[in-house]
């Protein structure tokens, strides 16, 4: 097939289409006895799931209500009712000064994010390249392979604290940032997927601040974080700037099967993403919109995070931390990304002698599936870092029995990669 060059970039080799695939039939491979610590799927939660049931029977029920979730074309920036309710609740509880201007609906994150960066960069009318800097690596899987051209991403190592005997943090490198004049964004996601960090106030002010200076967006992906679904355990503020560009998403409250997402930004670059809704996809889905707006507009979407989404994770995250103090040798060098937000422990096994490759594909062979870190490190600046071959990634939304038994084999593994 003559696929032209962006056609070969999007639909050839890609760390995430290969990682979904490998999940995939492990998984299938596996049979019952797997234990699946590698998704990225939210946890089925019984109170949020009788919530999306009930609203759909209210929708089910009500004439009007259902013509306009399922026999509607909304604007592609989204359905206007929704858009002022979102925003009013954007004002109220994160205090930022926005209106339905400030949004665009996407069909989920992954595509605002694919819309977002080939916006922002590739060739500019001036013939110089744009690019994307994502000044925190490790960093999302997803963000890999989507630019229209090659060489779309630039990415920096992170600074590391070590903050326990089996504990660490990554902080930004403010010396290694140097914004040269082909970086049109800065990205980062908070919390961060894949190491749980949420990156303190001041680090995302220091941020803003030189988005400021040189004039680009700063984008923040919510996906785990504010005001929704709200999957943090350590204190953190969402910023509104003049620079800032969030990605808020309905997938992690439980509802990535709307494909829902929204992009609040500065006015012309929400309006910029509304046309290329429209050129793309013509119109979003709607049921993800009509089944959380009257949710979000009661105020009954926020209880939900802070009562039952965030401390169902929480309560998760605190068994794994147990089972790994209890079954991890104690005398080998494994440490924790200190765990923030998200749903992932973040291993590091400093000096092991087997690569996070091969450590996955002995976990594999025992039935304990995670995902291998070097996934995670994309752009220039990390290719020979030893680090990227040195982390797993570790989720602890899934069952109880399954995490603990897989941080259990876990442990075994580290033992025989450390001694
Ligand atoms: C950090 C992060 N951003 C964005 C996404 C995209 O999510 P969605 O397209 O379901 O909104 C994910 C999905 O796992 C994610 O982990």
């Amino acid at each position: 097939m003559n696929f032209s060059s962006p056609g070969r970039l999007l639909s050839g080799p890609s760390g995430i289409k290969e990682l979904m695939d490998d999940l995939g039939h492990a998984l299938a491979d596996s049979g019952p006895s797997c234990h699946m610590l590698g998704g990225g799927n939210p946890a089925h939660i019984p109170a949020v799931e009788a919530v999306w049931q009930q609203g759909l029977q209210a929708i089910a029920a009500d004439p009007a209500a259902l013509r306009r979730a399922l026999g509607i074309y909304d604007p592609p920036r989204g359905n206007p009712a929704f858009l002022e309710t979102l925003a009013q609740l954007l004002r109220t509880s994160c205090g930022w000064p926005v209106g339905p201007e400030n949004i665009a609906v996407t069909p989920g994150g992954q595509t605002a994010f694919f819309l977002l960066f080939n916006l922002l960069a590739g060739r500019r009318p001036d013939g110089t390249t744009g690019r994307i800097l994502f000044p925190l690596m490790p960093e999302y899987i997803g963000y890999a392979n989507q630019g229209l051209e090659p060489g779309l991403f630039a990415a920096r190592r992170p600074r590391i604290t070590r903050t326990g005997p089996h504990t660490f943090k990554y902080h930004v490198d403010f010396d290694a940032l140097n914004l040269t004049p082909d970086i049109a964004a800065l990205c980062l996601s908070r919390p961060t997927n894949p190491s749980g960090n949420v990156i303190p106030n001041a680090e995302l002010r220091r941020l803003a601040d030189l988005a400021a200076e040189h004039d680009i967006p700063l984008i923040i992906d919510d996906a785990y974080g504010y005001p929704f679904p709200g999957i943090v355990f350590h204190h953190a503020t969402p910023l509104w700037t003049d620079q800032t560009v969030h990605v808020l998403s309905l997938s992690k409250l439980g509802l990535p099967g709307t494909r829902t997402a929204f992009v609040v930004a500065p006015a012309p670059i929400a309006a910029a993403l509304s046309s290329m809704v429209a050129v793309t996809g013509l119109a979003n889905g709607n049921l993800g919109q009509a089944l959380t707006g009257p949710l979000l507009a009661d105020g009954q979407l926020l209880r939900l995070c802070r009562e039952e989404i965030r401390p169902f994770y929480e309560r998760k995250r605190d068994l794994a931390l147990a089972a790994a103090q209890e079954f991890f040798p104690a005398d080998a060098p494994w440490a924790f990304h200190a765990s923030e937000g998200a749903l992932f422990l973040w291993l590091w096994l400093e000096n092991a002698r087997k690569s996070s490759r091969q450590i996955y594909e002995d976990l594999k062979a025992r039935g304990v599936i995670v995902v291998p870190g070097e996934y995670f490190f994309f752009g220039d600046d990390t290719a020979d870092w030893p680090h990227r071959h040195e982390c797993l990634r570790i989720s602890f939304a899934m069952d109880e029995k399954d995490v603990r038994t897989g941080l259990k084999i876990i442990g075994q593994e580290i033992a025989r990669a450390s001694s």
